[in-house]
C-alpha cells in the first residue's frame, strides 16, 4: 500500500507528517512513501532529502488520490476531506467533538479516519501519544518564548559589573506542557514555583528542582481530583483560594507560564487583569491556552500584546509549529508507531483492528459509519485489579509453629551445603600438595564469610556497599607489599601490579561514594 503526506493546507502551517527518517522506518514496514513537492520545506527537510530516502515526491493531486493512506498533521480542509475515496484511510489532528461537518463529509465518503487527538493516554500507547509530544515542545518553546520578551537573564550570576537576581517563573498547570516549562526554566536557571490542581504532581514538580505552591486549603473540599490524569473542575471556594495565592505572588514572580486546562472546557481564567497590574514592568505571561480562551484575563489569542504597566502577554496558539522540525520529527514518529499498530504483519497492508484499544479509540469514522466517541478503552477494566485478600492473622502458636519449620529448613540447607563443600574439599585434598590446599581453604573460606556479609544487604544499599567494600581491598596491598621484595622478578611484577589494582580500587571506591553522597546533598 501507498501512504503519502500532502503539504500543510492551513495558514502559518510549518510541520509535514512524514520526514525522510520516518519514511525510512514506513518503508520497512512494507509501505511505498508519497510526498507533496514542497511539504517539508518549512520544516528543514526538501525534496531532495525525501528522494534520497526513497520517498516519491508527486503533485498534491496526485497524492490524494494514489495515497491509500494519507498522514497529515492539521484536521484537512472541507474541500480536502471532500476527495477522501472509499476506504483511504487519513490519519491527523481530528478534533471530532468539534469538528462535526468534517466527520460527516469524511463518513459520506466512506474514508477511515483516525484522530491522532483521541490515541487514548494508556501506557501502550504513549508512543503514539501526539498530543504530549506536541504539549512537551509548546511548554519547552514557552520558555524560549518569554526568554526572547525578557530583558533579563534567567540564572542569577555574580560578576564584575554587578549582581543579577534570578528570574522567577511561575507555572500554572503541570501537565505536560507544564513539567516541560518546569523543566526548561530550571535548567536555564530560573528559581521556578509550580501550581496544579493535582495535588499528586507536587512530588513531580519537586523532583524537577521547581517549588510546589501549597495552598492552605482544606483538601476535602476540593473537587480538583485526577480523573484519568486530567483534572475536574475546582469548587469556588477553591478557586478564591488559589487566586488570593496567585494576587500574593504576582508582584514577585517575572515571568508567568500558564497551561491550565480541564478537557472540554474553557481554559479557566487563573491570571485576572488586577494581577497583571501588579506585576512588574517587563514581566512576561505566556499562556498556553490562548486557544481555549486562556488562562490569563487579558491574553488575545494569536497575538503578543504590551499592557499599560509594560507586562508582555503571548497568547501564540502554534507554538509547535514555531519550533516545526523537532515537531515533524516527534509527530511523524508518533504517526510511524500508529503504522506499526495498524500493520501487524509488516507486510505493507494495513489493518484496521477494530478490538485494538488504541486503533478503536483514535477512529472516528469507519466503513461509512461515525465510530466517535469511542468506547472507555478495556485495558482500564484489566488495570483494575480485583483487591487481594486481606492475610489471614495468626495466633502465636501458629507463629511461633512457622518460625520453627522456617529455622529447621534453613539450618537443614546450610548442614547439607557445608556436607557438599568439606567432601569436594576432601575430594580435592586426595590429589592436590599439602601447600596448594593451605591457600585453597583460606580462599574457599574467604569466599564463605564474603558471600555471608553481602547476601541479605537490601538491593539498594549494593552499589555504596560495593563501592565501600572495595576499600576492602586494602588487605591486597599487604599482601603485595609483603611479596615486592621478593627475589623472582615474576612475583616482584604480580605484586607490583596487584598494589596498582588495589589502590585503584580503594581510591575508586572512596571517590564514587563521594560522588554518590554528593547527589543527596543540597548545592
Ligand atoms: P494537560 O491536560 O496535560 O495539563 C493541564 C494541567 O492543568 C493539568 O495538570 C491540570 O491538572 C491543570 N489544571 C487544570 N485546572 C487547573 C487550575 N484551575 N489551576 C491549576 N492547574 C489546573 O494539558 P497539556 O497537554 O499540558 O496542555 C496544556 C495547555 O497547552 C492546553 O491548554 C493546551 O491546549 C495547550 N497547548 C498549547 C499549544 C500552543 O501552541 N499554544 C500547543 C500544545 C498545547
Amino acid at each position: 500500500m501507498k501512504i503519502g503526506t500532502p503539504k500543510e493546507t492551513a495558514e502559518g502551517e510549518a510541520r509535514v507528517a512524514m520526514t525522510p527518517q520516518s519514511a525510512k522506518d514506513l518503508q520497512k514496514l512494507g509501505y511505498d512513501c508519497l510526498v507533496e513537492s514542497g511539504a517539508g520545506l518549512a520544516a528543514g527537510f526538501d525534496d531532495a532529502a525525501y528522494t534520497e530516502a526513497g520517498v516519491e515526491v508527486v503533485s498534491g493531486e496526485a497524492l490524494w488520490s494514489d495515497a491509500d493512506i494519507v498522514a497529515k498533521v492539521r484536521p484537512p480542509s472541507d474541500a480536502e476531506a471532500g476527495t477522501l475515496s472509499e476506504g483511504q484511510t487519513l490519519i491527523s489532528f481530528f478534533y471530532p467533538a468539534a469538528n462535526e461537518p468534517l466527520m460527516n463529509i469524511a463518513k459520506d465518503q466512506k474514508a477511515n479516519v483516525i484522530a491522532m487527538d483521541m490515541v487514548p493516554r494508556i501506557s501502550r500507547a504513549q508512543k503514539m501519544d501526539a498530543l504530549s509530544s506536541m504539549a512537551n515542545i509548546a511548554g519547552y518553546r514557552s520558555v524560549i518564548e518569554a526568554g526572547n520578551n525578557f530583558g533579563r537573564f534567567f540564572t542569577g550570576q555574580v560578576t564584575a559589573a554587578g549582581k543579577v537576581p534570578p528570574a522567577k517563573v511561575l507555572v500554572v498547570g503541570a501537565g505536560v506542557a507544564g513539567l516541560a516549562a518546569i523543566g526548561t526554566a530550571t535548567s536555564l536557571g530560573a528559581i521556578t514555583l509550580a501550581f496544579d490542581v493535582r495535588p499528586e504532581v507536587a512530588e513531580q514538580i519537586e523532583s524537577m528542582g521547581a517549588e510546589f505552591v501549597f495552598l492552605e486549603f482544606d483538601e476535602e473540599q476540593t473537587d480538583g481530583a485526577a480523573t484519568g490524569g486530567y483534572a475536574a473542575p475546582s469548587s469556588p471556594e477553591f478557586r478564591d483560594a488559589q487566586l488570593a495565592k496567585f494576587r500574593e505572588l504576582a508582584p514577585e514572580v517575572d515571568i508567568v507560564i500558564t497551561t491550565a486546562l480541564i478537557p472540554n472546557r474553557d481554559a479557566p481564567v487563573l491570571w485576572t487583569k488586577d494581577m497583571v497590574e501588579a506585576m512588574k514592568p517587563g514581566s512576561v505571561i505566556v499562556d498556553l491556552a490562548a486557544e481555549r480562551g486562556g488562562n490569563c484575563e487579558l491574553t488575545v489569542a494569536d497575538e503578543k500584546i504590551a499592557t499599560e504597566n509594560g507586562v508582555t502577554i503571548v497568547g501564540y496558539t502554534d507554538f509547535p509549529s514555531r519550533m516545526a522540525t523537532q515537531s515533524s520529527l516527534l509527530y511523524s514518529t508518533n504517526i510511524r508507531h500508529m503504522m506499526t499498530d495498524l500493520t501487524p504483519e509488516k507486510d505493507g497492508q494495513v489493518v484496521h483492528d477494530m478490538e485494538d484499544d488504541v486503533i478503536r479509540g483514535a477512529t472516528v469514522t469507519y466503513a461509512g459509519e461515525i465510530t466517535y466517541p469511542p468506547p472507555p478503552p478495556k485495558v482500564q477494566a484489566i488495570a483494575a485489579q480485583p483487591a487481594k485478600p486481606a492475610p489471614k492473622e495468626l495466633t502465636p502458636d501458629e507463629k511461633r509453629a512457622q518460625e520453627v519449620a522456617a529455622f529447621r529448613k534453613q539450618t537443614t540447607n546450610q548442614v547439607g551445603l557445608l556436607a557438599i563443600g568439606g567432601g569436594l574439599i576432601l575430594a580435592v585434598g586426595l590429589v592436590a600438595p599439602a601447600s596448594f590446599m593451605q591457600h585453597f581453604i583460606v580462599f574457599v573460606l574467604s569466599v564463605f564469610v564474603g558471600f555471608q556479609v553481602i547476601w541479605n544487604v537490601s538491593h539498594s544499599l549494593h552499589t555504596p556497599l560495593m563501592a565501600v567494600t572495595n576499600a576492602i581491598s586494602s588487605i591486597i596491598i599487604l599482601g603485595a607489599l609483603m611479596q615486592v621484595g621478593s627475589n623472582s622478578v615474576i612475583i616482584m611484577i604480580l605484586a607490583a601490579l596487584g598494589i596498582l589494582m588495589a589502590s585503584v580500587n580503594i581510591f575508586g571506591g572512596f571517590l564514587v561514594t563521594r560522588r554518590m553522597l554528593a547527589m543527596f546533598q543540597k548545592s
